[in-house]
């Protein structure tokens, strides 16, 4: 890899899997020699097959001089990883954190000179699961990191991601958002709409995928990529809609006129209970997401871990 200069802060990502890589690709794209956001990267994956995987996604575009400075290291070096990291984002699945927040990473956390703001994206663990987890590695002692819980989506990768964010104060937001802001939209919400967001925000990008792949299946008369791309571009124009301050039943109202051509298609969706499934879906997937951190929490309801501060 060319020599690279940084210019600007040290970020980490821990455990950087398919959420992790698409972050990386976006932070890699955003890069700018001119821009004092970031400079510097370091990623881990528990495996060295893991490690490769990132190494083949950000081949091409970070490897050059005018590009974003990238470290790659296996699990063995969490603690390496996070030394002088500005941001430090757990980037792997809830029963993988006890693994990574050991006390040689939090001890190099905590003898960071600035306040390190911790960002957690493992699915439903809370801002309480985590802070009681990291207090109790501490063996009960206060702590200087900051906490975040964040959900971005994998369009991060293209700089797409619409990220919600939450944390108890507003101390440490604004270096939070400029890194998330490089891969996309952010969003602060209350931390009891994070279940429902991730599903909204998160999980439905496989949703929409669904949709797309069976409007852009069902015609024989287009090849598969000519029509995926016009659906992709319907899909975005709708968005772009939205955005702009139009409702949905708006747009259906405009597309679909009387005795019409999709409204026959609207007839046979309705027939089959269709909006009434994403519905059923959307519930399930926050509910499930609910659930995917309880580990965590049970691990945090030990001795050492249940003394919070709530209000950091
Ligand atoms: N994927 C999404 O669209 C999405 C969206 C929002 C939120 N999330 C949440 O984000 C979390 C990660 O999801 P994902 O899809 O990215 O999972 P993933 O692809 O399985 O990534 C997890 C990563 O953690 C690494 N890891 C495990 N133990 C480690 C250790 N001790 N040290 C260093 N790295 C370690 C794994 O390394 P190896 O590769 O070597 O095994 C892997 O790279 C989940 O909790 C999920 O709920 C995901």
């Amino acid at each position: 890899m060319a020599e690279h200069t940084d210019n600007g802060g040290k970020i980490a990502i821990l455990g950087c899997g398919k959420l992790g890589i698409a972050i990386l690709q976006g932070l890699a794209k955003s890069y700018s020699k001119n821009s004092h956001n970031l400079g510097h990267v370091v990623v881990t994956a528990k495996t060295s097959a893991g490690a490769k995987r990132i190494q083949k996604s950000i081949n091409g575009f970070a490897t050059t001089q005018d590009s974003l400075r990238v470290e790659i290291h296996t699990g063995d070096e969490n603690s390496l990883a996070v030394q002088d990291a500005v941001v430090v984002i757990l980037g792997c699945k809830p029963n993988a954190l006890s693994e990574i927040l050991t006390p040689k990473v939090v001890r190099a956390i905590e003898q960071n000179e600035k306040r390190t703001i911790l960002v957690n994206l493992a699915g439903g663990v809370t801002l309480v699961d985590l802070a009681r987890m990291y207090r109790s590695v501490r063996g009960g002692q206060e702590h200087r990191a900051f906490i975040v819980r964040a959900i971005p989506n994998i369009a991060a990768s293209v700089r797409q991601s619409a990220t919600v964010l939450s944390s108890w104060t507003e101390d440490g937001r604004e270096a939070v958002q400029r890194v998330f802001d490089l891969i996309g939209h952010t969003e602060w919400v209350a931390e009891e709409q994070m279940f429902a967001a991730s599903a909204l925000g998160a999980s439905s990008l496989a949703f929409h995928a669904i949709i797309l792949r069976a409007v852009a299946g069902s015609l024989s008369e287009m090849s598969s990529a000519d029509a995926i791309r016009l659906c992709a571009r319907a899909m975005l124009g709708t968005a772009a809609l939205v955005l702009a301050g139009e409702s949905p039943d708006a747009i259906i109202d405009k597309v679909a006129t009387r005795g019409g051509s999709t409204e026959a298609g609207l007839h046979i969706l309705k027939t089959h209970g269709v909006e009434d499934s994403f519905l059923a879906a959307i519930r399930a997937t926050t509910q499930a997401t609910g659930t995917m951190g309880k580990t965590v929490s049970r691990l945090s309801d030990q001795p050492g871990g249940a003394d919070v501060r709530c209000a950091e």
